[in-house]
């Protein structure tokens, strides 16, 4: 199954993805990460592995990307970059970073300031991920950028079902009827959950989404907040979390 984690900047994306990865890895799920987010940096540092290659070297880097995606564009061609059909083993282990059964994998970064814009890398998550075709005991978790350009890009188009993480705030608020719109029209599963939110918070975040998919109501917590603010892995256990894991593990939204 290939899952998309989406969601306004810092409400918790990376940090839900890491702590999903964990518990399906957990429960001997082949889980495998993908970083598709250009700017940020601290995904790998939450699952305790090193920063992989950017997998944008794969096809030549970003210019030689760019240059192969502007001329399929102007020859009318379906932008498709893979000749072959992916399993997760298939992936160049050079990209990848790995630790138990977790392996991780990032589109690219944007390093250096006046680099372009980060288009190229959207059409590369975008095929990457419809390209891989995931067995019942493989599950994909697809960290993205904070809102809405990667639905822009059709990032989503290749996944089963889209998770929203969504923090107690108006852009959040905002965001999911955005997301909700662009989902439906995509015909995408889509799924809820709250984070860092307490009791009142979860009555007033409830209101602006479908109660019947929120799948947790994840509570502030200091061993999470301390792991983000070192850099450290996260090796927490959330029961919130284990509860996104039994309802990933059932299947039912297929
Ligand atoms: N439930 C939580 N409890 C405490 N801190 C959290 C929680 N969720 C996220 N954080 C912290 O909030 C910050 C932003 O989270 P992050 O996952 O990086 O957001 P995003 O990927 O959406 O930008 C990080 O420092 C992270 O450690
Ligand atoms: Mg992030």
């Amino acid at each position: 199954m290939k899952v998309l984690i989406c969601g306004k900047g810092g409400s918790g994306k990376s940090t839900i993805t890491a702590l999903l990865a964990k518990s399906m890895a957990t429960r001997g799920y082949n889980v495998l990460v993908m970083d598709s987010d250009e700017s940020n940096f601290g995904l790998h540092k939450q699952l305790g592995l090193g920063m992989p290659e950017d997998f944008t070297n794969y096809l030549g880097g970003k210019e030689i990307l760019g240059e192969k995606l502007i001329q399929a564009y102007q020859s009318g061609d379906n932008i498709s970059i893979f000749e072959n059909k992916w399993k997760i083993s298939d992936i160049p282990e050079a990209y990848t970073v790995e630790k138990g059964n977790i392996k991780m994998i990032a589109i690219g970064k944007i390093h250096d300031f006046g680099e372009g814009c980060a288009c190229p890398m959207g059409a590369l998550a975008r095929n990457l991920l419809k390209n891989i075709e995931t067995t019942t005991e493989d599950i994909m978790l697809v960290d993205t950028e904070a809102g809405i350009e990667h639905f822009g890009r059709g990032v989503e188009e290749g996944c089963d079902l889209i998770l929203m993480v969504l923090d107690p705030s108006y852009e959040s608020m905002r965001l999911s009827e955005k997301i909700s719109k662009l989902v439906e029209k995509a015909g995408k599963p889509l799924y809820f959950i709250l984070n860092r939110v307490d009791n009142i918070e979860i009555q007033l975040t409830m209101e602006a989404v479908d109660e019947t998919h929120t799948l947790a109501s994840v509570p502030s917590n200091l061993e999470v907040f301390r792991a983000g603010f070192e850099g450290d892995e996260l090796n927490v256990k959330l029961p919130e979390i284990e509860s996104v894991a039994d309802f990933l593990a059932s299947g039912i939204y297929l």
